[in-house]
């Protein structure tokens, strides 16, 4: 394919149209027809959750990896594979109906737009994208086109999530004033750029998976697969990626928006990987569910959470591994990830009547939703605020120590070296 010269920033981005926006239209079986973009590791996972619907017609399959293609091909054979979803959208886009984009964060906007520009309902990994400025680009285009679309964050369809956020709107623990929250998990690295390069695997699109994301040398195991996570240029670090799991129930529990403010601590920027411990402090603007302002305070990294009084458990119990506390005038709710909440009430805990609910299958409520048949539960006009807020953190951890203030309306920070870090610089390829 001729490489066509791509995305310059997030506007620009939104403003990309490969092809005349069309109305899907169903197969002529009445099944929904999917493309699957970034088909191994979560995307594996993925397909396989989207297509136990039994109206889904697997028909395109995308990945820069010919392993794993190859295995999702064996599954779908009568999909087309393409390894460039520019490729995909130009050859397949009038005979598909939905896209899911399970790739690199880096990836998720390039491949989420292009899909939205033509009209199609989009299913997309979390967190939803690499850049705030992605986020409301993606979120505006999704609002513009009246487009299905959900963020692949199927916890947030589970009963024990949904509970708690039921709990807390029913006033449990009184007004909250501050959610503490943790992941041990470590997607920083506090290290070097590797020098030189290793010889890139006869299986894998280096260029391709690159995407948009500036030219770099191939160096095993630093990127390909998983650990891409770690490096600033592809992934969000452990908060962008935990933290969106963990910082859901809050965020939908107490209504939450854009924060005020974001403090970092963690060590200083090195330029290439994300932090390796990092504790965020947010404060929130007050909502129904919430005192004058909601403190958020997010810990990562091997050993996390730091020890703090709101943390103790009674009986000297053991904090779950990740999970959050939510503090509030009446009590403490423990959420642990993901099991059903616990009280404690002056240091005891307390029985909890959970309301009766129904785990609701994420990846099928998309699928009947492009049908007509549901409506999602974390559309991008939700997730992208999510994401905004967990990415103005990760912008956070380039400055530690210091105070950094977010105004919603302007979108922008006060602290003019942050606002750099917003958007992307997106390379041709
Ligand atoms: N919701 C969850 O519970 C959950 C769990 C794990 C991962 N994820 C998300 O899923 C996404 C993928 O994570 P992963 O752990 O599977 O990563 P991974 O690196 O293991 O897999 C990514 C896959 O996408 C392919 N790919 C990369 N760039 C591509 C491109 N431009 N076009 C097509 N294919 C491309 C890779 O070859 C690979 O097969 C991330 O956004 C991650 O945050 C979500």
């Amino acid at each position: 394919m001729k490489r066509r010269s791509f995305i310059k920033n997030a506007a620009a981005l939104a403003s990309v149209t490969i092809l005349p926006s069309s109305a899907w239209a169903l197969a002529k079986n009445g099944k929904l027809r999917t493309a699957h973009i970034g088909v191994g590791g979560m995307g594996g996972s993925d397909l396989k959750s989207i297509s136990s619907h039994n109206m889904i017609e697997v028909t395109a399959l995308c990945d820069v990896d010919t392993n794993s293609l190859a295995a999702a091909k064996k599954l779908h054979p009568n999909a087309k594979v393409f390894s460039d979803y520019r490729k995909l959208f130009d050859e397949l886009g009038k005979n598909i109906d939905a896209v899911v984009v399970s790739t690199p964060d880096h990836t998720h906007a390039p491949a989420s737009i292009m899909a939205m520009n033509m009209g199609k309902p989009v299913y997309c990994q979390k967190p939803l994208t690499h850049h705030v400025s992605e986020a409301r680009a993606v979120r505006k285009l999704a609002e513009d086109k009246k487009l299905i679309t959900q963020m692949g964050i199927q916890i947030h369809s589970f009963k024990e999530y949904r509970s708690a956020v039921s709990l807390i709107q029913g006033g449990i623990i009184g007004k909250v004033h501050t959610v503490r929250a943790w992941s041990p998990k470590n997607w920083g690295y506090d290290g070097p750029a590797p020098t030189g390069s290793d010889p890139i695997p006869n299986t894998l699109d280096w260029n391709l998976w690159l995407g948009t994301a500036p030219e770099r040398s191939y160096k095993d195991k630093y990127y390909h697969p998983g650990n891409w996570r770690k490096i600033l240029d592809y992934g969000c670090g452990t908060l962008g990626d935990m933290g969106v799991h963990i910082f859901d129930t809050p965020y939908t529990a107490l209504a939450l928006d854009v924060p005020k403010t974001i403090k970092t601590s963690c060590r200083k920027p090195t330029g290439f990987g994300h932090p390796e411990h990092n504790i965020v402090t947010y404060e929130f603007p007050g909502t129904k569910f919430t005192t004058g302002s909601l403190k958020w305070v997010w810990y990562d990294g091997p050993g996390a959470p730091n020890n703090h009084k709101d943390l103790d458990l009674p009986n000297n119990d053991k904090l779950p591994n990740q999970g959050s506390m939510f503090i509030g005038e009446k009590g403490r709710l423990l959420l642990p990830h993901f099991a059903y909440a616990k009280l404690i009430v002056n240091g005891k805990y307390e029985k909890i009547d959970f309301p009766t609910l129904e785990n609701a299958d994420h990846y099928h409520q998309f699928v009947d939703a492009c049908l007509g048949k549901d409506e999602t539960s974390a559309p991008f006009s939700y997730a992208a605020r999510l994401t905004e807020a967990i990415l103005l953190g990760v912008v956070a951890n380039r400055f530690p120590d210091e105070t950094l203030h977010w105004d919603n309306a302007s979108s922008s920070f006060s602290e003019s070296a942050a606002n750099s870090l917003l958007g992307g610089n997106y390379r041709s390829f």
